[in-house]
């Protein structure tokens, strides 16, 4: 089969590998027919990881099963399924307790929870921007999707960032009737806000400097704060009586930065906890990560100098980590299907797999309408 291979900072390249095959009996193999690049695969392209050379790239993935293991008894061959970025046991404390996100069995790292395919520290993986994807307790795991290829554009945001910006809204508390915050406007800040919209939200700010992420926010009826113009804690603060939003979600992680592009892994944690209320709540599910060499100062050891004491005075919570996706794909599912939810509105760029250096490249750059880009193996 094709596959997209990491080979080095902004370096991948598409090769032949073995197809995968069953190697426990709880085992499927799905033939991919979507699969999307996602933010996270840039800090590995960035070099900003420890990511194996060699290693398959590719966390969201959906397609329809090509085999099963003998152990399988729910999900068939001919299936159409979503594929949750978490690998999960769906028996350890963690999966019975909803948090997929932190399985105790599936990533063999000392230390580790929880599992990934493609994806530095989640584990021996590969993933799937492939032709095939081996899938570890295929029973627990896949989500059946309708038959056919209606809402393929939209399903495909089932297996991460969908199901991700929704559980930033979560973390963060929300309640319908609720003012929101959203940092970030790349494709899991545009799914917070979306989630934020479809659960009731007063107003919705989301905040960027791309011209073309901010007029997706402003497409469904948010307000775009394009922070190399203004201070996006003034604007928020400004239109809620200087109170601050109910709620802020974080869609941008440590590699933060300000309009000239330097990087402040503090930056967007301290204008959350400052245009927030006082006990509201804050959902960070941009990507903080314990080490990275090439992070400023303090951060290069996972120590981000952010605010707190500003953070506890104003008596605000917040929650962090990794998105049980199982918890939420079930129900966005039916709301795609109900015409209530419609992810695909950010979708850019329908690429062959033979093309994902280049879209690679440009989603990389935030080159000007390079929002999300999805490769159809
Ligand atoms: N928790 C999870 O389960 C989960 C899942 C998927 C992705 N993520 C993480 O979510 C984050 C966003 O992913 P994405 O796919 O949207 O990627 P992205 O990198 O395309 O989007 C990030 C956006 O943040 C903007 N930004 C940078 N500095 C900013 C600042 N100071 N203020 C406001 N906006 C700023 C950038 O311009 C960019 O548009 C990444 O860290 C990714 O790893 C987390
Ligand atoms: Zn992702
Ligand atoms: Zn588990």
């Amino acid at each position: 089969m094709k596959a997209v291979i990491y080979q080095g900072e902004r370096s991948i390249a598409v090769e032949e590998r073995p197809d995968p095959t069953i190697q426990a009996p709880g085992d499927a193999i799905v033939r991919i027919t979507t699969t999307n690049i996602c933010g996270s695969d840039l800090h590995m392209y960035e070099g900003r990881t420890e990511v194996e050379e060699g290693t398959v790239l590719g966390h969201e993935n959906m397609g329809v099963v090509e085999e099963v293991g003998p152990g399988v008894t729910r999900v068939q061959k001919g299936d159409r399924v979503s594929v949750p970025f978490n690998i999960a046991c769906g028996t350890c404390p963690s999966c019975l307790g909803g948090w997929t996100s932190f399985c105790e069995r599936t990533n063999p790292i000392e230390g580790m929870q929880g599992a990934a395919y493609g994806y530095a520290n989640m584990g021996p993986y590969d993933g799937g921007q492939a032709e095939l994807l081996r899938v570890p307790y295929a029973d627990f795991n896949l989500l059946g999707l309708p038959e056919g290829t209606d809402f393929e554009n939209d399903f495909t945001m089932l297996s991460d960032i969908f199901p991700t910006g929704w559980h930033g809204t979560e973390l963060a508390g929300m309640q319908p009737g609720d003012s929101v915050v959203v940092y970030g406007a790349g494709p899991v800040g545009l799914m917070a806000a979306h989630s934020a919209m479809i659960r009731g939200a007063s107003e919705v700010f989301v905040v960027d400097q791309h011209p073309d992420r901010l007029k997706l926010a402003a497409s469904i009826d948010c307000i775009p704060v394009d922070f190399s113009q203004t201070d996006p804690v003034e604007v928020v603060l400004e239109h809620t009586k200087g109170t601050g939003a109910d709620r802020g979600v974080e869609a941008v992680g440590w590699q933060a930065h300000d309009p000239a592009g330097e990087e402040h892994p503090e930056l967007v944690l301290d204008n959350l906890v400052k245009s927030v209320k006082a006990h509201g709540g804050l959902g960070v599910v941009g990507v903080y990560v314990p080490a990275d060499p090439k992070s400023p100062g303090a951060a290069a050891e996972g120590r981000i100098g952010f605010d707190y004491g500003t953070f506890f005075t104003k008596g605000q919570q917040m929650g962090t980590g990794q998105a049980p996706v199982k918890r939420y794909n079930r129900q966005l599912r039916d709301l795609i299907i109900a015409g209530r939810a419609t992810p695909s509105f950010l979708v850019s760029h329908e690429l062959g797999l033979d093309e994902a250096p280049v879209g690679y490249d440009n989603f990389d750059k935030r080159l000007d309408g390079w929002t999300k880009v999805l490769l159809k193996p």
